[in-house]
């Protein structure tokens, strides 16, 4: 992986054909490929290994595993044979459940997602969290990282107090960002853009519509817009 990218594409589309032809267009200008639980459900582990083959980049594997740590050590070691660059896990899961990843995935970058931006202050209340959606972001970066999670995944407004908490070291991953030229019309609300989010410490940013909506107008309009935001934060 090129040192200077970072952007990461959300592949979100339910067509293989689609994903494949996103890819293609924007390879030289990404960093990784983010893959989710829709495509992993849809395409299974031999979808995923062949988008994997058509270019250079590497792959994010957003499957979000919580569960207990002899299960996930057990699917972390199938899919350890993808060869991701980043492996989503909850750290809400607990020290032992992402330490068993981490165990079992040496050469993966274990990515911890901290709170979910769809939880509410209430919605965190009412599944026994106290404190504010900050403070549970902060000591669950600390968590994951005291476990061997070498990335984390928070919002863009939880950057600068993780980075502050977790050092140097850690990769912190947003999404929820949005180029200042972007129209709204779209469901992300608490945004940021590009420049900032990477003033504020982020080593990458995940970033799906602000591009892919650009497939619409060709490949070549595609292309131009990955190679233009991965410009606007080198
Ligand atoms: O299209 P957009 O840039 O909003 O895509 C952002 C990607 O990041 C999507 O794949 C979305 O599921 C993911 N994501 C997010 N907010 C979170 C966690 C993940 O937007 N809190």
């Amino acid at each position: 992986m090129s040192n200077d990218l970072k952007i990461i594409l959300a592949v979100d589309t339910p067509d293989f054909e689609t994903a494949s032809a996103w890819i293609k267009a924007t390879q030289g200008s990404i960093a990784a490929y983010k893959l989710g639980l829709e495509f992993f459900a849809t395409f299974g582990y031999e979808g995923v290994a062949r988008l994997r083959e058509l270019s250079d980049a590497e792959l994010f594997l957003d499957l979000k595993l919580h569960d207990i740590p002899n299960t996930v050590a057990g699917a972390v070691k199938q899919v350890v044979n993808l060869a991701p660059k980043f492996l989503t896990v909850h750290a809400s899961g607990g020290h032992e459940m992402i330490k068993a990843a981490v165990d079992n995935a040496p050469d993966v970058d274990i990515t911890a997602v901290t709170i979910l931006t769809s939880l509410s202050q209430d919605d965190l209340g009412a599944i026994g969290f106290s404190g504010t959606p900050l403070e549970s972001a902060v000591k669950l970066a600390l968590l994951a990282k005291a476990a061997g999670a070498r990335a984390i995944v928070c919002s863009p407004l939880e950057i600068a107090a993780i980075r502050e908490a977790i050092g140097s070291e850690i990769s912190i991953i947003t999404p929820g960002v949005r180029p200042a030229d972007e129209r709204g019309g779209d469901d992300q609300r608490r945004v940021m853009t590009p420049e900032l989010a990477i003033a504020a410490g982020a080593s990458y940013l995940v970033i799906g519509r602000p591009i892919t909506r650009f497939w619409a107008d060709g490949a070549q309009a595609m292309a131009e817009r990955a190679q233009a935001l991965a410009a606007s934060v080198n």
